[in-house]
């Protein structure tokens, strides 16, 4: 399973690339504006910077809710940097782009999906990937895994190439559910990815280890 990580802060993305495990970059309209991220320069510029931290797809997303709009702003974001991937909304008009897109060769990232029916719907549009949010799923008292599982399955019954990429991830343990139902790509946030690292029993091993070793050696 490929790990993304989903966020527009260039400390936390460079942090995760040096982990050397790092394979893309997901942002949103939300996340840049939390790094106070404005303009249309700046932001083109950001996704510049991104691609340069990271050698992996960065997903940049669309402002219009029309095609036309769409294709025109999808363009110039897939010109700026082999690596961009166009991020699209679930509608019917962010579909018929989706289309456009494809047929023209240009990577994207079908955003805002909450059913397996809209999934169904991005594959056929020819999406490279689609964005399940899990978390708000699971936040409104639905359980967003079974939803990964579930677009997994009718993907893999139809040969579809678009990638399932497990959005909305609020944990570790979101993490592995995604790579046991078989995720091709896990986008979260810096925190839980490093929550991956931790066990008590590693602490406690390491520290015995290194005293052990300590008590012969000095
Ligand atoms: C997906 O690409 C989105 O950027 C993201 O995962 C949304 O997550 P949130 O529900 O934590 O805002």
């Amino acid at each position: 399973m490929k790990f993304f990580i989903d966020t527009a802060n260039l400390k936390e993305i460079r942090e995760a690339a040096d982990l050397g495990i790092l394979d893309g970059v997901t942002t949103n309209p939300s996340l840049m504006a939390k790094e106070g991220i404005s303009g249309t320069e700046n932001i083109l510029n950001h996704y510049k910077t991104i691609c340069s931290i990271v050698d992996g797809p960065v997903s940049a997303e669309v402002i219009s809710t029309d095609f036309a709009g769409m294709v025109k702003e999808g363009e110039h974001l897939a010109a700026l940097h082999p690596n961009i991937v166009v991020k699209v909304p679930m509608i019917k008009e962010g579909i018929k782009a989706i289309k456009y897109f494809s047929d023209k060769g240009i990577k994207t990232n079908c955003t805002l999906v909450f059913s397996a029916g809209q999934a169904l719907l991005a594959a056929k549009a020819g999406a490279t990937m689609v964005s399940p949010f899990l978390g708000r799923i699971d936040d409104s008292g639905w359980d967003g895994v079974q939803l990964i599982e579930q677009i997994v399955h009718i993907y893999r019954t139809y040969n579809y190439k678009t990638e399932v990429l497990a959005a909305s991830i609020r944990s570790g343990l979101h993490i592995i559910r995604c790579a046991e139902a078989g995720a091709d790509i896990a986008t979260c946030p810096l925190s839980s990815i490093t929550a991956l690292f931790n066990h008590p029993l590693t602490d406690i091993g390491l520290e015995k280890f290194l005293a052990d070793y300590k008590k012969v050696n000095g």
